[in-house]
């Protein structure tokens, strides 16, 4: 193992998409952002520095943090952002862990432009459990706003409406050929026959599940969110913001006269609006000579609100459980959690009007009717320094809505939700599940619900309200996928397994942005084991300050 030094500069620069230049928060200039790679078992060290007005932090989303929570991330929750002119060394490990991640900003919405790809490849003496690639494309799928989406985000907090949304969607950073004014900014992937290639696809965009598919060529899924997944072929991939996939791609054995889009446009149930264009990309034969009027073809994606193409999708995911690679599922829970995630409103301030709904009120969002408000000083130093009853946060999150109603029914009449910081605690090693539940409240919506600190098994899913009676026998604990973000269905529920082994301050939230500046997030302490290496060790010298 080796240790991998990076260093981020964040600046601002000028980029030009769609025939509109802007300025934009950047690492080292680079749109998207420089790729990280390390080898399971490395370090990785990044430097962070700070030239930009507004206030930094970066995620490494998906990565374990084994008693590293310092590095995680989230701002206000495991650090204090960086502030201008200062900087911060995040320092992690990569335990147990292979495949395609992502790291971002996380505050506000500065994700929007602040994102890059995190390869994890396997140790050098060992190989991929599948086909050995010819080559290894990372394709990050994205937003471009011609607006600057920091303040799309603060007017609409503002007015309590909901935001604008982005003009393109984009593939590595290019929108693609069927916006205007974007022919020159096209992604193109250019491939020789008869190989086969390993797409590392990346949903990096901020409020948009994506359909994914390349015209008349098959994909393989190997692997999800850095976990090895039994293999399984589809024309259409499904990702979610903060999910990751491998794919195989084996490309025609001949050249073939003709180039293949490759297409991505959303997946969406929700209400209000949202950007439902499409980007394209070019999957090209590179032939010498080629000639220049070849004829593109086009995939077709499914329907945007076609939830049960997403839910068979979802349901092919299984893990590779071999020897190499067990899926270590809780057999036995020690604490079970019901939690609602969806939309609700919150009063418009005095003095104020609100865009809304109901034209008097503002959007929010909760999980369990607890909209969390984001404290002044980060939740691990608080809780590291044994400063819990300062009022910072609240230790009650409850484990089951405080008012129980038909979650996939008539909207309750009460749509109010309450603000709070409040945090469930849990000791070292608790074999923890969570139900998550979609709420009708404001209408049914899809939610990609991610776990920081942790692997999670999705050992069920379905339709309607959960069932403890029914659905309970029928879940899987011997191969369910395991990843850390997955989709609570539209109108339906998921639940999943973890065993809490990793001290810390971890958060929990749903991967649209919208949904999380509108509070749909809470945070799980887990408490220190007995032993010195269940223990989170004290904060590096230059954690950030408030
Ligand atoms: Cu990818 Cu809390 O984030």
């Amino acid at each position: 193992s080796v240790t991998r030094h990076y260093k981020f500069d964040i600046r601002l620069r000028n980029v030009t998409r769609l025939c509109h230049t802007k300025s934009m928060v950047t690492v080292n200039g680079k749109f998207p952002g420089p790729r990280v790679a390390a080898r399971e078992g490395d370090r990785i060290v990044v430097k962070v520095v700070n030239h930009v007005p507004n206030n930094v932090t970066i995620h490494w989303h998906g990565v374990r943090q084994l008693r590293s929570g310092w590095a995680d991330g989230p701002s206000y929750i495991t650090q204090c952002p960086i502030q201008t002119g200062q900087s911060y060394v995040y320092n992690f490990t990569i335990v147990g862990q292979r495949g395609t991640l992502f790291w971002h900003a996380h505050i506000s919405w500065l994700r929007a432009t602040l994102y890059g790809p995190l390869i994890l490849l396997p140790r050098s003496n060992e190989s991929y459990p599948f086909e050995n690639p010819y080559k290894e494309v990372p394709i990050l799928f994205g937003e471009w706003w011609n607006a600057d989406p920091e303040a799309v985000i603060a007017q609409a907090l503002q007015s309590g409406s909901g935001p604008n949304v982005s003009d393109a969607h984009t593939f590595n950073g290019f929108p693609g050929p069927l916006y205007n004014c974007s022919n020159n900014e096209t992604f193109r992937l250019k491939v020789k026959p008869g190989k086969t290639y390993l797409l590392r696809l990346i949903n990096a965009a901020l409020n948009d599940e994506l359909f994914f598919s390349i015209a008349n060529h098959t994909l393989v899924i190997v692997e999800a969110d850095a976990t090895y997944v039994k293999p399984f072929e589809s024309k259409i991939i499904v990702l979610g913001p903060g999910q990751t996939s491998n794919v195989l791609l084996k490309t025609k054995p001949e050249y073939p006269n003709a180039t293949f889009f490759m297409l991505a446009r959303p997946y969406f149930t929700g209400m209000g609006t949202f950007d439902n264009s499409t980007v394209a990309g070019i999957l090209e034969y590179k032939k010498p000579l080629a000639p220049k009027n070849i004829p593109t073809f086009k995939p077709s994606l499914p329907a945007i609100n076609d939830t049960s193409f997403v839910a068979n999708f979802s349901s092919k995911f299984r893990s590779l459980n071999t020897a190499k690679y067990p899926a270590k599922v809780p057999q036995k829970v020690d604490k079970s959690f019901f939690f609602t995630v969806g939309l609700g409103t919150s009063p418009c301030p005095k003095n104020q009007t609100c865009q809304g709904p109901n034209n008097s009120s503002k959007f929010a969002a909760s999980m369990n009717n607890i909209s969390f408000t984001l404290p002044s000083i980060a939740l691990l130093q608080q809780h590291f320094f044994g400063q819990a009853n300062n009022g910072i946060y609240t230790t009650d999150f409850p484990a089951v809505p405080l008012r129980t109603f038909n979650y996939t029914g008539t909207p309750p009449n009460n749509t109010r939700v309450t603000n709070g910081t409040k945090t469930v605690v849990i000791p070292f090693n608790t074999n923890v599940q969570v139900v998550l539940q979609d709420t009708s409240i404001l209408g049914a919506e899809s939610h990609p619900l991610h776990l920081h600190g942790f692997n999670f098994y999705v050992v069920g899913q379905g339709f309607g309200n959960f069932n403890p009676i029914t659905d309970l026998p029928n879940f899987n604990l011997v191969d369910p996928v395991e990843r850390n973000t997955v989709g609570v269905p539209s109108g339906g529920w998921v639940a999943i397994r973890f065993l809490a082994d990793n001290p810390g301050v971890w958060l929990m939230h749903c991967h649209f942005d919208v949904h999380l500046s509108w509070g749909l997030r809470m945070a799980w302490i887990v408490e220190d084991g007995k032993l010195p290496n269940q223990k989170l060790p004290p904060p590096p010298p230059d954690l950030p300050k408030c």
